[in-house]
């Protein structure tokens, strides 16, 4: 069978467009470090997250190393619990792991300007590290469409000076496992961690 020479450079060029696509689509699925939310952060009962060993109270707690916070946050329609009614507050050079999950109904969890965006799925806890440098103001949004409410669920993410983390007022009493902004703070407190 004879195919036109023209016939055979669009075929051919036809074929390395669905291929380049074919690529585009699986590197932008998995090749960027994305991932979807898998069990490592664990399974919770969507009603009551904290009550399970893989959440705490909604909270900023300082983890088993002095540069490291772990910040446990609700999504519900249509807040960040903490975020929204106050910010996150974290000290500038830390690492910080952010477990995410939702009480109600899918929402996203995207710090602006970041590449931290992951779901808040009821039942699973999403899991993101990430290390901060300078002191900096970051803004949260969901991206995930979660009702009538949707475009007013914010917050704000507040990356502070290190002296300032320390700080004298109640609110920012720092010492193991105290929550910094959910509101309940756990008294097992026991050793004071060193921020600074
Ligand atoms: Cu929560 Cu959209």
């Amino acid at each position: 069978m004879h195919v036109h020479r023209y016939e055979r450079i669009w075929l051919v060029a036809a074929l390395a467009l669905i291929v380049l696509f074919i690529g585009t689509v699986t590197y932008g699925a998995v090749g960027a470090g994305y991932g979807m939310v898998d069990d490592t952060g664990g399974e919770v009962d969507p009603s009551n997250p904290a009550a399970s060993d893989n959440f705490r109270e909604p909270g900023v707690y300082n983890g088993s190393e002095p540069d490291h916070y772990d910040v446990y946050i609700e999504a519900k329609q249509f807040l960040f619990v903490p975020g929204t009614s106050e910010p996150v507050r974290v000290p500038a050079n830390s690492t910080v792991t952010f477990h995410v999950t939702s009480t109600d109904v899918m929402h996203g969890f995207e710090v602006v300007g970041t590449n931290i965006n992951t779901m808040a799925v009821p039942g699973q806890v999403a899991t993101v590290t990430v290390e901060f440098d300078g002191p900096d103001e970051y803004g949260l949004v969901c991206n995930e469409y979660c009702g009538s409410g949707h475009h007013t669920m914010e917050g704000t993410l507040k990356v502070v000076p290190e002296s300032q983390y320390n700080g004298t007022s109640g609110a920012n009493t720092t010492s193991s496992n105290t929550t910094m902004s959910g509101g309940n703070v756990t008294s097992t407190a026991t050793a004071t961690s060193e921020v600074n």
